[in-house]
């Protein structure tokens, strides 16, 4: 964690929650992360509980984000959601070319193309979403991977804009598996995204936050978070549960003071 760059926690919850339940989780945690200002909180709702959360949150320290979108702002696209109408029910950002969309829904990097520069203009933060399969690592090709990610994923984004967009670096295999990077292997991997970051802004490249993606609990935060390039996490499992991601907000507040 480099403490020029303020860390970013975001949860990712995938399809879980009703808005029942995701309104139980904010009510959990907005008391344990009430004050905090030294790092940013990111939720990532199912669709239909972001206009609640998007309440619940408001004047909080927790900002709300979708989980996908659409390149199109409207059209014959059965089942999507627009830019324009995350940013109607003010939602600040989404992800975009999570493994999930990319393997499961046929996510395209030509679709990411355009979708990155339609929700910087639409005011969302992006957070692209990169990262290698257990197979692409073992055969060696785990930086062809996020080159061909990150500069597909960025090639449309207007220069000054790019120290807005995040990346998260969530190998495929340490996904819901339990099997968390090694610590040098997330350093190397959120390194080698920054340069090439670097290719396109060398400015840039300071200010974007790179994350870590993949089984971050509380047990594992404090030693991924405290590697120099990587500037907070996108947390799965552990982010349904409103007390392990309190956990690892503060345990993100502990390194940066550590740091800092
Ligand atoms: P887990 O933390 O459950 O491994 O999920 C990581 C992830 O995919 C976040 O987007």
């Amino acid at each position: 964690m480099n403490p020029d760059r303020t860390p970013l926690i975001a949860g990712n919850w995938k399809l879980n929650k009703t808005i029942a339940e995701a309104e139980a989780f904010i009510q959990s945690l907005l008391p344990r992360v009430g004050a905090v200002e030294d790092v940013e909180i990111v939720i990532c709702p199912p669709f239909l509980a972001l206009a609640a959360m998007v309440d619940s949150a408001r004047g909080s320290a927790v900002g709300v984000y979708a989980q996908t979108m659409h390149e199109e702002d409207a059209g014959a696209y059965t089942g999507e959601v627009s830019a324009p109408m995350l940013a109607e029910i003010d939602v600040a950002g989404v992800i975009l070319g999570h493994s999930e969309r990319r393997q499961l829904f046929g996510e395209t990097d030509r679709a990411l193309q355009l979708k990155l520069p339609r929700a910087l203009e639409a005011g969302l933060k992006p957070i692209l979403c990169v990262g290698e399969t257990e197979e692409e690592r073992e055969r060696g090709d785990t930086e062809r991977k996020l080159r061909h990610q990150v500069q597909e994923g960025l090639e449309k984004v207007p220069g000054e804009r790019l120290p807005e967009v995040v990346i998260a670096y969530e190998p495929i295999w340490a996904i819901g598996t339990g099997l968390v990077a090694k610590p040098e292997q997330a350093q190397d991997a959120c390194a080698f995204v920054r340069a090439l970051v670097e290719g396109f802004d060398k400015g840039a490249a300071a200010k974007v936050r790179v994350l870590y993606g993949g089984s971050l609990k509380p047990e594992n935060a404090a030693e991924l978070l405290a590697l120099p390039d990587v500037d907070g996490a996108l947390v799965g499992g552990a982010s349904t549960d409103p007390a392990a991601f309190a956990e690892i907000v503060e345990i993100a507040r502990r390194v940066r003071s550590g740091a800092g």
